[in-house]
């Protein structure tokens, strides 16, 4: 074991939009939400910025890993939706949680962001063995939706997800085995925040235009998303000549209850071991796995000794798997 996640924690916004809500304001039905996406509800921020809900996030993980704001040696936030273009939102969680000092970066990968950070945090851990590495995945996603598109603003929610990450064990002392990360920048235009960036810039007293906001081409990103994730889970199993009778729990990014069956159905797992709370959350993007990560530690869902196998999928698109040992 190279790594280990010593805590973890989540924060979601107490106000709660439901699929009726969504009626009142665009022409769908929860009857058509539930059946393509399993969604019933979604957490939305009001007030509060994506550092907000971060730095409750973490400090969740540092109370459950046994430790405080000042054990902290690094701080890594995993967004599409910062604070602000700049300053990157990791300083403003490390300023929340009245640190001066540590390395503060963010790490966009869209919804692959926990996966690729806790990776990033074993580097880290690998470099210092002293280091404590606190990842934070946070999204205020309702920031960048289009209220009025149907087709998309059904989809999200707001929310974060944090582990605190050590080369030795402690507290939870959840093993970080391996981690497969990998992307594929041909597929950029199927999922997108585009205007802002540099590729769409505003001019000065130009209203917000449509590219604004998330867009997407949902049949696409369906068929690739299930597709990346069922062969790179595939492949990390093989890697550990493993089959699914290993794995106590397979937990899949939570953006499409649909998504999230077709990948466990390949992968030929019972559905009791498919995780799933998209239905309370909808999809967080960065902050999905590590939300059901933190729920799932404190319910009790993964059970100590036991295998556990995430998955992720995001814009770019970036993809990939990490085995847990419990
Ligand atoms: N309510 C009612 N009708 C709707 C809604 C809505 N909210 N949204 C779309 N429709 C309509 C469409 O207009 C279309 O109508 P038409 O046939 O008259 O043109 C019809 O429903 C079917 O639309 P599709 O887009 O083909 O519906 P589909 O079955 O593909 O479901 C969905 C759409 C849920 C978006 C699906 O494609 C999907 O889940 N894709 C993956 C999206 C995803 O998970 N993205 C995130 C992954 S990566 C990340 O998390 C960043």
């Amino acid at each position: 074991m190279t790594a280990y996640i010593c805590g973890v924690g989540l924060y979601t916004p107490e106000h709660i939009v439901t699929n009726h809500d969504l009626e009142e304001r665009v022409e769908t039905s929860d009857e058509w939400i539930v059946t393509r996406t399993g969604i019933r509800q979604r957490h939305i921020a009001q007030g509060e910025v994506t550092s907000d809900l971060g730095a409750q996030a973490a400090r969740a993980a540092l109370a459950d890993a046994g430790l405080t704001a000042a054990d902290v040696t690094h701080v890594i936030c995993a967004t599409c939706t910062p604070d602000s273009y700049c300053p990157n939102t990791a300083t403003q969680i490390a300023h929340k949680l009245g640190l001066t000092g540590p390395m503060a970066m963010d790490l966009n990968a869209a919804c692959s962001g926990y996966i690729y950070s806790l990776q990033t945090a074993r580097a880290l851990t690998a470099l210092d063995p002293e280091a404590v590495v606190l990842v934070v995945a946070a999204e205020v996603l309702s920031s960048r939706v289009n209220w009025t598109d149907r087709a998309t603003c059904v989809l999200f929610g707001d929310g974060a997800g944090a582990a605190v990450v050590r080369a030795q064990a402690s507290g939870r002392a959840i093993g970080i085995v391996d981690a497969m990360l990998e992307s594929d920048g041909r597929y950029g235009e199927l999922l997108t925040i585009l205007g802002g960036g540099s590729a769409r810039p505003y001019a000065p007293g130009e209203p917000v235009g449509d590219d604004f906001f998330i867009q997407m081409n949902g049949r696409e990103v369906f068929k690739v998303a299930v597709r990346s994730m069922t062969d790179v889970c595939r492949r990390m199993l093989e890697r550990h000549g493993l089959g699914v009778d290993d794995l106590g729990m397979f937990v899949a990014h939570q953006a499409n209850l649909r998504i999230i069956e077709a990948v466990g159905k390949k992968l030929d797992l019972p559905a009791e071991k498919v995780f799933a709370n998209v239905q309370r959350y909808g999809n967080t993007s960065a902050a999905s796995v590590g939300i059901a990560l933190a729920e799932g530690c404190a319910d009790g869902t993964f059970a100590p000794g036991r295998r556990v196998l995430l998955t992720t999928f995001g814009a770019g698109f970036t993809w990939g798997a990490v085995l847990l040992q419990f």
